[in-house]
């Protein structure tokens, strides 16, 4: 090893000899030394300024890393993606702000201006949207595999907060930007989701007047999202960021890669960062960036024609990112589709580092081969049982509706949420008797049940559901 001390500020070095110059350097070669002079230091020079380099790279990335959690199936290169993706956002907001104006007389003929007359400006807009998109996309397969492979278990438990709070600002980012471009789908997509708020118990009427910045979707919410959307939240990502990769490196890196039964077995052997991570790293942006780009040569971001007020589209559908929020809110009573179960959602994805597991399978995927199994299983029933409760109570609300003298918070809220807890429970003792599993097991099931169970409504709510929010077959001709 060498142990020479490192100097981080580099003595100026002798250039070449004369006699290795060239006698008459050509123009070209002039103007390579003039924006290049390292070329003309000697090979010992250079490597000093190659040390320079990388430990300025070893500011932000560790000196070694465990040779294990390089494998591309522990990460998949997920949480690196979004980085990438974050800063793709960042670098295209700047460059829109140029252009875009927000004020909702000119916020649509602002992005008509920058799509048909800004060189590249529709391309930028593009990116700009797809990356968007694809963050959420990302973010979420990230957050599943870290909880597939058990990395939040100890010492990792405020790290996932901080993903989940990371998780939060990329939704928040999303919504914020949805109505910047001032369109039907814009306007009457944040009209739904902000009138969502009314149903807040104590303060939601208040919220949703802070947020709309008046009484109704208009101007006062066009600057309020303006100004959330490219200042607190880019700083907000901007500070959490790090404080989520600072984190990683105070336990010594990622979770080791381990097969169900194996015991965890330290750091194993760790190999430098430069070239192995790094190069890595590298090679996932650059794909990634490459495939966003192509993607937004080939696919325009979507507008609608402007927004009109006056004229809310049938059906009226909240961004596909909520729509699984939505769907719920045609099956529960929306005290409780809006506020008791997003909240409990929320606190579950919280309290999920810190219930007291018989088991720490850091490192292991679906904890085991029995918790594989099981999640199978829980994935399964979901997939089936869930349609069958949405057709289920498309058939009951007209049952519920010829009963008048039961308040509908009970028919729509109460009812179903204890049919809902009722069947989890049931499927949990039904599986904890069957496979004798320990809680982690039977966390993890009870986590991939209500996934897919949540999942399905997403999809129902996009794809399933047309004019009136009524059921409909996407392939029939005319829907
Ligand atoms: C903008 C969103 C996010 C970014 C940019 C991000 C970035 C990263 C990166 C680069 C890593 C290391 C490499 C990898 O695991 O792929 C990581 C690890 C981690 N992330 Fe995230 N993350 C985000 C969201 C989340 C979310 C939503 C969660 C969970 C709720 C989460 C929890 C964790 C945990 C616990 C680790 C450590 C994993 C381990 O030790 O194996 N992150 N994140
Ligand atoms: C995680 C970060 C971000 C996310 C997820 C995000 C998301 C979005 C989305 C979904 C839109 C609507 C795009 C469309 O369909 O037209 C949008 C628009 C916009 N965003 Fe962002 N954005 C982010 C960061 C930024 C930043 C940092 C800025 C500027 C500093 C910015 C500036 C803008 C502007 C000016 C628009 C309006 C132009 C348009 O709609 O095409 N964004 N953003």
């Amino acid at each position: 090893m060498d142990r020479r001390p490192r100097r981080y500020f580099i003595k100026e070095q002798p250039m070449l000899q004369p006699d290795e110059m060239p006698d008459r350097p050509s123009l070209f070669q002039r103007i390579r030394y003039s924006i290049f002079p390292s070329t003309l230091r000697t090979e010992k020079a250079r490597e000093g300024y190659r040390r320079l380099f990388n430990s300025l790279i070893l500011h932000f990335r560790p000196r070694n890393v465990p040779e294990d959690t390089l494998r591309w199936t522990l990460t998949w290169g997920l949480g690196g993606m979004a980085v990438v993706l974050v800063f793709l956002l960042l670098g295209t907001g700047v460059l829109l702000k140029f252009v875009y104006q927000p004020l909702p007389e000119k916020a649509y003929e602002s992005i008509l201006h920058l799509q048909n007359e800004v060189l590249f400006g529709r391309l930028i807009r593009n990116i700009h949207h797809w990356s968007a998109n694809a963050l959420i996309l990302v973010a979420f397969l990230h957050l599943l595999r870290v909880f597939f492979t058990g990395a939040f278990h100890a010492p990792r438990q405020f790290n996932w907060v901080i993903g989940s709070g990371l998780f939060l600002l990329v939704l928040f980012s999303n919504f914020t930007g949805y109505l910047l471009p001032w369109d039907q789908l814009a306007f009457w997509a944040i009209t739904i989701c902000t009138g969502m708020l009314e149903y807040m118990p104590g303060i939601g009427l208040w919220l949703q007047a802070l947020i709309q910045g008046g009484p109704e979707v208009g101007p006062g919410t066009l600057s309020n999202f303006y100004a959330i959307h490219t200042a607190i939240l880019p700083v907000s990502l901007l500070i959490l960021m790090p404080f989520h990769f600072w984190r990683i490196r105070k336990v010594g890196g990622l979770v080791i890669p381990r097969p169900p039964g194996q015991g965890s077995g330290g750091h194993g052997q760790t190999v430098p960062a430069i070239p192995n991570l790094l190069l890595r790293e590298i090679a996932v942006a650059l794909v990634l960036i490459a495939f966003m780009l192509v993607f937004s040569m080939l696919f325009n971001a979507p507008l609608g024609s402007k927004a009109n007020p006056g004229l809310s589209p049938n059906p009226t559908k909240a961004p596909w990112y909520f729509m699984g929020i939505q769907e719920m809110l045609l099956h529960f009573h929306p005290i409780f589709a809006l506020f008791v179960i997003p909240t409990l959602m929320l606190v579950a994805l919280l309290a999920l580092p810190y219930i007291d597991y018989q088991l720490n399978t850091a490192g292991v995927w679906f904890a085991s081969t029995k918790g594989r199994r099981m999640a199978l299983i829980a994935g399964l029933a979901a997939l089936i049982g869930t349609p069958l409760a949405i057709l289920a109570d498309e058939y009951l609300i007209e049952v519920a509706a010829r009963l008048p003298t039961i308040p509908t918070w009970v028919t729509n809220g109460l009812v179903p949420l204890a049919v809902l807890l009722a069947a989890v429970g049931a499927f949990h003792f039904f599986m904890q008797r069957n496979c004798a599993a320990s809680n982690t097991e039977a966390v993890q099931m009870v986590f991939v049940l209500l996934l897919v169970a949540f999942l399905v409504l997403t999809v129902t709510g996009i794809w399933f559901r047309g004019e009136g929010m009524k059921l409909v077959w996407p392939w029939d001709a005319g829907t």
